[in-house]
């Protein structure tokens, strides 16, 4: 196997902070009221965060679309997050909606794949942290940042069997060959996982204890080795 140094890891995995006011989010977020819905192949085709500059909706993949989170960019959106990442794109006749407790997305053969799900669910949001979440009586009871695909967005946070996979490519945001895990009892592992073939590990830090990995909204990135989070728990930390 060849080698893979180390620091490759800070390669693949995009580490996103923006320094964006998020005071008041919780009043200012745009509320998603269910009946609400997207178009692949016209408008709207996607929601914004209310500061704008992120938005959820479809975004162009291969021939046809996906559904997913991106930073809007000049030229370029960044693409941060994807729902249900491995499926094939649907083409331009997909809608994604939200009907009483339940994110779908469905493609032309009228199939809906489950985006988000849970019983009581009243309302959705993209918030200005890039967090798509759906609440119940004003309380978040699904967010995206649970189910991180190959970023890491400030004010999330991995935790215990969490992973990040790289994409295929920088255009195909399928899952990769790279996984970062958190595991407790080792700390941050990198394998490289090719074929059904056992995984490559090539990383491994600190090879102790370890808790939670929290990328701050400043972009500081810790990890921390225990519950309590004071800086006499951090095991390593970008500056
Ligand atoms: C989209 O739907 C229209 C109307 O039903 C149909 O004519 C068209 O072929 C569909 N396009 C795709 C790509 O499925
Ligand atoms: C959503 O979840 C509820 C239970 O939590 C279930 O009864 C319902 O069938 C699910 N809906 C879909 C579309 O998966
Ligand atoms: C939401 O409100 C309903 C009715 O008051 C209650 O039954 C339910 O438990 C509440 N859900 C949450 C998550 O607070
Ligand atoms: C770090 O993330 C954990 C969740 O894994 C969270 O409970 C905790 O409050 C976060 N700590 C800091 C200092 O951000
Ligand atoms: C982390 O997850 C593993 C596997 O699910 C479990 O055995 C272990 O107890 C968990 N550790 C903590 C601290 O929750
Ligand atoms: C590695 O990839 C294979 C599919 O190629 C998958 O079945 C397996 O679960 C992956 N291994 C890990 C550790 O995720």
């Amino acid at each position: 196997m060849a080698h893979v140094p180390s620091n490759i890891i800070l390669l693949l995995f995009l580490l996103v902070s923006f320094h964006v006011d998020v005071i008041a989010e919780e009043d200012e977020a745009k509320i998603i009221k269910p009946g609400s819905s997207l178009y692949a192949g016209k408008q709207p085709s996607s929601w914004a965060s209310p500061s704008g500059n992120f938005e959820f909706g479809f975004y162009r993949q291969g021939e046809g679309y996906a559904a997913g989170i991106w930073l809007v960019g000049r030229p370029e959106n960044t693409i941060v997050w994807t729902a249900k990442r491995d499926d094939p794109p649907v083409s331009s006749n997909a809608t994604l909606f939200t009907t009483r407790g339940v994110l779908l997305l469905r493609t032309e053969d009228g199939v809906e794949n489950v985006i988000g799900n849970q019983s009581g669910v009243d309302s959705a949001s993209l918030l200005d942290t890039r967090n798509l979440v759906l609440y119940e009586n004003r309380s978040v009871v699904w967010e995206s940042f649970d189910i991180p695909t190959d970023t890491i967005l400030g004010g999330q946070n991995l935790r215990n069997d969490s992973v990040l996979i790289s994409s295929v490519s920088s255009s195909n945001h399928a899952t990769g060959h790279y996984y970062l895990l958190l595991k407790s009892d080792i700390g941050l592992v990198a394998n490289l996982n090719i074929s059904s073939a056992a995984a490559y590990q090539y990383w491994v830090f600190p090879n102790g204890f370890s808790y939670s990995l929290n990328l701050s909204e400043s972009g500081v990135l810790a990890l921390y080795s225990s519950l309590n989070f004071g800086q006499e728990n951090i095991v390593l930390a970008s500056t």
